[in-house]
């Protein structure tokens, strides 16, 4: 098909170039798209019209026509690429499940309290033992997680509260105090939430109450999130 073009295509230009003469001179303004200076060693006479004694006869000048068909080639290439390439990638992700590269960065953090500890009023709760952070998106330091996109997020957290006391504690974003999780004696509170956030929105856990009371750790108090969709 292409070429049958490119063929079709030099078969005109020799037409062309043969239209105007032998004794051409350098006076036409018009410049063949063939320049065959070295018709001696790179180019192809073929006789066409012969049984009609035309003088007529298609040159292919080899040079040109490596250089054509290069061209030709590389757009092929090209165009089977960009055809190919998203029918490649709907199969990989049929086959494995998700896009390699991009839902691998897809936020997510899981953390929990290394040690039983008092929490001051309304202080934020620091999980301080960080298992998985992808994105970086959970402070250690600060105890919140920043969401790198707009998003739905799904949101745990589990508080244990001491023996013979209770424990409150708030799921935050921004200013906005959202659910309680709630421990009396040796018991868990949890909280599992899908939010909307935004961007650059913080997420939190705090302490909801003014006067002290004990978080327990070993891990039993955890707080984990991660992008659902964007
Ligand atoms: C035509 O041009 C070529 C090179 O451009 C030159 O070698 C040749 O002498 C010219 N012929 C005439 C008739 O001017
Ligand atoms: C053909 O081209 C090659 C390389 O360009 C050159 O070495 C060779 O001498 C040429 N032959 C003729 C007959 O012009
Ligand atoms: C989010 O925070 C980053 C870093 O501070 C900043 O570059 C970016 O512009 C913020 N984006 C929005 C939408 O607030």
């Amino acid at each position: 098909m292409v070429l049958r073009r490119i063929l079709y295509l030099l078969f005109v230009i020799t037409i062309m170039k043969y239209g105007k003469g032998q004794n051409s001179d350098n006076s036409s303004t018009e410049k063949p798209l063939l320049d065959n200076q070295n018709s001696d060693n790179s180019s192809t006479e073929i006789p066409l019209l012969d049984n009609q004694n035309m003088p007529l006869v298609a040159l292919f000048d080899t040079t040109k026509l490596n250089e054509v068909l290069r061209a030709a080639i590389k757009k092929t290439v090209e165009d089977t690429m960009n055809e190919m390439i998203p029918r490649i990638k709907q199969a990989v992700i049929d086959d494995i499940g998700y896009e390699p590269g991009r839902k691998k960065e897809r936020p997510a953090f899981t953390a929990s309290l290394t040690s039983t500890k008092n929490l001051a009023s309304n202080e934020v709760v620091i999980f301080d033992k960080v298992w998985l952070n992808m994105g970086g998106v959970y402070s250690q330091d600060t105890g919140v997680f920043t969401t790198p996109k707009t998003g739905l997020y799904s949101i745990s957290t589990t508080v244990m509260s001491y023996h013979n006391s209770y424990l409150h504690c708030n799921l935050w974003k921004n200013n906005e105090k959202m659910v309680l999780a709630f421990g009396n004696d040796v018991s868990t509170g949890t909280v599992n939430v899908v939010m909307a956030v935004k961007m650059n929105d913080t997420v939190y856990v705090k302490h909801g109450t003014t006067s002290e009371e004990q978080i327990v750790g070993e891990h039993r108090s955890t707080f984990s999130g991660y992008l659902i969709t964007e």
